[in-house]
């Protein structure tokens, strides 16, 4: 089964257009994570980003009181993240990019540029229990890299595909890559999870990609939720996903 993690962020990008520096407002994204639970998400995805754009600290040690599914803590490679990570105890960390150096041309992490620190970083994290992910675009490069740094899973970014879901041509060359990624990193036995830019209308699409274990999705849910409410909007997605068949295990 293809499960759906729900990323917040943007609960809080909302809040803090009014309440920054504050700590108090609302919308409170702790609040429609359990919502989104509720509802039937699998996990809740949240990214505290160093300038503490959108979640800040406070919403991400309610998160790991309150929420029931797993929490996926999306963070950059920093001395200061690895260390909240260690205090908070997440299921899993996806490693993101923060800074223009560590980001590939299409937006995906640079593990072939960083292997080393990543390495280090992945061993560190599972040895306090939590699993790692590594957020990279569809390329065979990074993927074998993925694989020598020890991850447990990879998230394909799926922006390209994304942005060139109304091109036919486009859209399947970006399949394509995404079905060589996804199938080269389950050879090398690293689990894989998609995400950004996901919608309803582009998810069903992307059931060519083999092997898929989790998407992670934010923008468009939050965005969704303005006109039919977090619940519907996340049922809506779930819905969307039902008639994938390639994760591992059926
Ligand atoms: N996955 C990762 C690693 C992300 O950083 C994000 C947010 O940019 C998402 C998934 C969700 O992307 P979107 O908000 O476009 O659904």
């Amino acid at each position: 089964m293809l499960r759906l993690g729900v990323n917040i962020d943007h609960v809080a990008t909302l809040r803090e257009a009014r309440y920054r520096g504050l700590a108090k407002g609302e919308p409170d994204p702790v609040a429609a994570a359990l919502q989104c639970e509720a509802a039937g998400a699998h996990g809740i995805t949240a990214h505290l980003r160093e300038d503490r754009r959108h979640l800040q600290d406070r919403d991400l040690a309610r998160l790991r009181e309150k929420i029931r599914t797993r929490l996926n803590f999306e963070m950059g490679n920093t001395p200061e993240m690895v260390r909240i990570a260690h205090a908070t105890r997440p299921d899993i960390v996806c490693l993101v990019p923060e800074r223009r150096e560590e980001v590939t041309t299409e937006g995906g992490l640079d593990v072939v540029a960083r292997e080393d620190s990543i390495a280090k970083t992945r061993r560190s994290l599972n040895e306090r229990g939590i699993e790692v992910s590594l957020f990279i675009a569809p390329d065979l490069d990074q993927i074998e890299a993925a694989a020598r740094v020890g991850t447990q899973f990879v998230e394909l970014h799926t922006g390209a595909y994304a942005e060139a879901f109304d091109q036919p041509d486009r859209r399947e060359a970006e399949l394509r890559r995404l079905i060589d990624a996804a199938e080269l990193a389950y050879q090398r036995g690293v689990r894989v999870n998609a995400g950004h830019g996901l919608t309803v209308p582009n998810v069903p699409s992307l059931f060519v990609v083999p092997r898929l274990e989790e998407l992670n999705i934010g923008h468009h849910i939050i965005s969704r939720s303005i006109t039919v409410g977090l619940s519907a909007a996340v049922q809506e997605m779930l819905q969307a996903m039902k008639g994938y068949r390639g994760s591992p295990g059926g």
